[in-house]
């Protein structure tokens, strides 16, 4: 028996897209790290990008990834397998044939990584054999995209959606009847950052010149009144962090592309619902409940021996300074909304059953399991 007293239980969330580093890159993040801030913020579930070193581009890199987060990631955890500019369309097929991923993720503009993918022929070929390719697509590109996927797909997600003008490409396919169909979906993803942060934020300290860069980059505050309307008019399928970590000396050093995520998502959106800018079901559904569907994440356990329960308890009302009445678990050691005064906060994280995380206590045993999905 838990008592929550008066918070919020809720399905705990699932991160469609963060960037956990391991293997090659883990002096920024690795999956003890990253599931640790996943952990902490209500994150029961991460999918992990391929754009580590070396890249998740074949069989044997994604099978060396699975066996390092099973050692060492306490949430759960998925892989989306990665498009190689070098045709690795053979081995894509394999993966995919048995079940060792169901999402390809393929880089159509320049952004952190050597995955740039400019081969038109390797493009159709990516979407011609996948379930879902989700795509790192910007301006036209997102044209693109759709195009591929009506002509070749079976589902479009796009990623990071920036911009008033990027979305309304893409929420006007949505609701093409003939590009938005039951055999090619098309979802779209927004990040926090790209709702909470914005070019005048960035422009206004030397340090937030260098800290806030990203790809695709902030954009205007109308920006993000569009990017907020879309949500409550139902038109964004989830809230994607891009967790990107670097470390803040490289930040600093020369314009490096990505920021952390993890830590503040779930606390920002709480937040905004205290602001009237969203509410709890609409968090409930572009942060738990549309990643599952997506995901394809099927019921694990038989019905009779009872589900894992992946659950959280929120405190709505928990008044809190990030980066002051916390402590950052990511290795990167920063966060972009330090000292933002903050209303709800995580407080249980419960993975597979297990109270990993209670009131700012990681327990830190690997509890974590591969996320399996559906046919
Ligand atoms: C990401 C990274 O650092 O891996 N960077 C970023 O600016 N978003 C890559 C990506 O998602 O494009
Ligand atoms: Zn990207
Ligand atoms: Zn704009
Ligand atoms: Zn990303």
């Amino acid at each position: 028996i838990i008592d929550v007293e008066e918070k919020l239980i809720m399905p705990g969330v699932i991160d469609v897209h963060t960037h956990m580093r391991e293997p090659g890159i883990t002096y920024k993040e690795d999956f003890t790290t990253g599931s640790r801030a996943c952990a902490k913020a209500g994150i029961t579930t991460f999918y992990d990008m391929p754009n580590t070193i070396p890249t998740t581009t074949t069989l044997e890199n994604l099978l060396e990834k699975k066996k390092l987060a099973s050692k060492k990631s306490i949430v759960n955890f998925g892989f989306h397998f990665g498009g190689s500019k070098n045709d690795n369309v053979e081995e894509m097929k394999k993966v995919l044939r048995n079940g060792e991923a169901n999402t390809v993720k393929i880089f159509m503009n320049v952004t952190t990584g050597e995955m740039l993918i400019e081969d038109d022929k390797i493009l159709k070929k990516v979407f011609e054999n996948s379930e879902l390719v989700l795509v790192h697509a910007e301006n036209d590109m997102i044209d693109k995209a759709i195009e591929l996927n009506k002509n070749y797909g079976k589902g479009l997600y796009v990623c990071h959606i920036p911009s008033a003008e990027e979305l309304k490409k893409v929420i006007s396919a949505k609701k093409n009847k003939e590009l938005n169909t039951k055999e090619h979906p098309i979802y779209a993803e927004v990040t926090p950052h790209h709702l909470f942060l914005n070019t005048e934020i960035r422009e206004s300290t030397e340090r937030n010149k260098m800290l806030l860069r990203m790809k695709p980059e902030l954009r205007e505050k109308s920006d993000n009144e569009f990017l907020w309307e879309a949500i409550n008019q139902g038109e964004v399928d989830t809230i994607g962090t891009d967790h990107a970590p670097h470390l803040i000396s490289e930040k600093l050093e020369k314009i490096t592309f990505g920021m952390p995520g993890v830590e503040t998502s779930l606390a920002l959106m709480i937040n905004a619902f205290n602001e009237g800018k969203i509410s709890l079901e609409t968090i409930q559904k572009l942060m738990c409940e549309n990643p599952a569907k997506i995901m394809k994440i099927e019921k694990r356990g038989k019905l009779q021996e009872g589900f894992f329960a992946d659950i959280i308890v929120v405190d709505t009302q928990k008044d809190w300074i990030v980066g002051v009445d916390d402590t950052i678990e990511s290795k990167c050691g920063w966060t972009p909304y330090e000292n933002w005064k903050l209303k709800g906060k995580n407080t249980m994280t419960i993975v597979n059953g297990k109270i990993i995380y209670e009131n700012g206590k990681i327990n830190d045993i690997p509890k974590g399991k591969e996320i399996k999905f559906s046919e």
